[in-house]
């Protein structure tokens, strides 16, 4: 983990109030799991929460990596005025546990469901699935056409397929990734998800099929990232105890934490 000053190397909207920032810094070096995230000082100085924002891919090569954050409140707002070459403070990478993209065999069908904001570590997870050759499929889900991104990256993958739902059926088949789920009759080996609680709560359904591991990777309001101030905790599924999602997770296996 890192306190770095990186550079913005883009900052662009790519769907409705959704913005991909394309960061520089040794602090690429060090990223290396599916989920984690990086903990950006809002550019002002007078708000004290950083933002914890969801990795989406890495370039080891050009040393930059990308991540995507809808513009909701004023932090983000101010990010999204962020120019090539600004500097921001960035703490990271910042979560212990990633999807376990080295897991599956080639012969194992892996099912990755999204919504939202959730979609980017969804994207990182993919990637790292396509250059293993794991065949893989794809459901994201969107409020309207306006809001949806990151499709073709997905299709431009080996071994996807892409299947989009939006609530307003403006955009692919209409309806929640859960009724998309639900024209489906295969029982795949894995299934990764991110994105609302509600959906990753139908979801709790699909992972507990026999033969399928689900893994889920938790978003939540954070102080520290690290671990300091249990602003994140969330109840562990049989309420025994407290797991931190910015230092346990923030991926866990659907059985560890009540959703
Ligand atoms: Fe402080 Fe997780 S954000 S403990």
């Amino acid at each position: 983990m890192r306190n770095e000053m990186m550079t913005v190397a883009k900052n662009q909207e790519i769907a409705a109030n959704t913005y991909e920032l394309t960061l520089s810094g040794a602090l690429v070096n060090d990223i290396s799991k599916a989920g984690t995230f990086l903990h950006i000082e809002v550019p002002g100085g007078d708000l004290v929460l950083r933002r914890p924002i969801s990795i989406a891919s890495v370039d080891p090569v050009a040393g930059t990596c990308t991540l995507v954050y809808k513009e909701m409140g004023e932090g983000t707002k101010r990010l999204a005025r962020c120019r090539p070459g600004d500097l921001l403070a960035v703490l990271g990478p910042l979560g212990n546990t990633g999807f376990p993209v080295e897991s599956p065999q080639a012969e194992d069908h892996v099912l990755l469901i999204g919504g939202g904001v959730g979609v980017p570590p969804l994207y990182y997870a993919a990637y790292e699935l396509a250059k293993r050759k794991v065949t893989f499929t794809v459901i994201l889900g969107f409020q309207t056409k306006a809001a949806v991104f990151y499709e073709e990256q997905f299709r431009y993958l080996p071994g996807s397929e892409v299947q989009i739902m939006t609530d307003d059926g403006s955009y692919g088949g209409q309806g929640t990734v859960i009724d998309a789920l639900k024209t489906r009759t295969d029982r795949p080996a894995w299934l990764f998800s991110c994105g609302p609680r509600g959906m990753l709560r139908a979801l709790e359904i699909v992972s507990a099929q026999p033969g399928t591991k689900g893994y889920v990777s938790l978003e939540e309001r954070m102080g520290c990232g690290v671990g300091a101030c249990l602003a994140c905790v969330c109840e562990t599924a049989d309420r025994s105890s407290y797991r931190k999602i910015c230092q346990d997770g923030p991926v866990f296996a659907f059985k560890e934490v009540l959703l």
